[in-house]
């Protein structure tokens, strides 16, 4: 069974996309968007040889394999040309942007991230690569908050809470806010009392989740 994590990616897929998702590991979603015929076809990619074995493995277990290659790349050195959206979900913002620092970000129109941290820094740097924020979503699985984020190819302007926030997550789960605010209370709780401007930096921030959590 897919996790509701996955199954929260596999919703934002259209079936006009060519897509391509990197970091695949096992191939699991990949199985799962041609399976259920929300693809007709998909690359999926590692970076890894013995992850890209393991979705090799899966892809013939399931008899897809005219429906699904895999490919050994780091990112997107290497993407058939008619690839025009790409999945990342599971990596950090930091390697996500080593992912997509390459020429050949230009021949995509859409990009769904699923980035395990630092969604401020992501939200900046595609924005400055001139691409906007379609859609954000907030799943729940094993314990854990999980943000969705799709960017597509156009020039906007966000605010630094918006970029920090999620231009459409801002004005919505609350249960979100509560779950960022207690993160934030622990991080207080932990500053060194003499750390004078960065407590206040962090209490600043407090105020507004307290907001938003209400
Ligand atoms: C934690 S797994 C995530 C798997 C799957 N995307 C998910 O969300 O469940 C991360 C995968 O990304 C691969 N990876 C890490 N850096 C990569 C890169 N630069 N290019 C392609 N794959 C990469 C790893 O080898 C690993 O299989």
């Amino acid at each position: 069974m897919l996790s509701n994590r996955l199954k929260s990616i596999a919703c934002l897929i259209k079936k006009e996309d060519k897509v391509m998702d990197i970091g695949c590991d096992h191939a699991i979603l990949g199985i799962y968007l041609v399976k259920n015929n929300i693809l007709e076809n998909i690359v999926v990619s590692d970076i890894n040889q013995k992850a890209l074995n393991n979705a090799i493995k899966n892809i013939k277990k399931y008899k897809l394999q005219d429906k699904i290659d895999p490919i050994l790349s780091n990112g997107i050195n290497i993407i058939d040309e008619n690839i025009n959206t790409i999945i990342i979900s599971g990596l950090g913002t930091n390697t996500i942007i080593k992912i997509l620092s390459h020429p050949n970000l230009k021949q995509i129109n859409k990009l769904i991230i699923q980035s395990n941290n630092d969604h401020y820094l992501l939200r900046k740097y595609l924005v400055l690569k001139e691409y906007y924020i379609t859609h954000e979503s907030i799943v729940y699985d094993r314990g854990h908050y999980y943000i969705n984020i799709v960017f597509e190819k156009g020039k906007r302007k966000y605010s630094f809470k918006e970029l920090k926030y999620g231009p459409f997550l801002i004005n919505g789960n609350k249960k979100y806010f509560e779950f960022l605010l207690k993160k934030k209370r622990a991080v207080l709780e932990n500053i060194p009392k003499y750390k004078i401007i960065t407590i206040i930096k962090h209490k600043k921030e407090e105020i507004f989740l307290k907001r938003l959590a209400k």
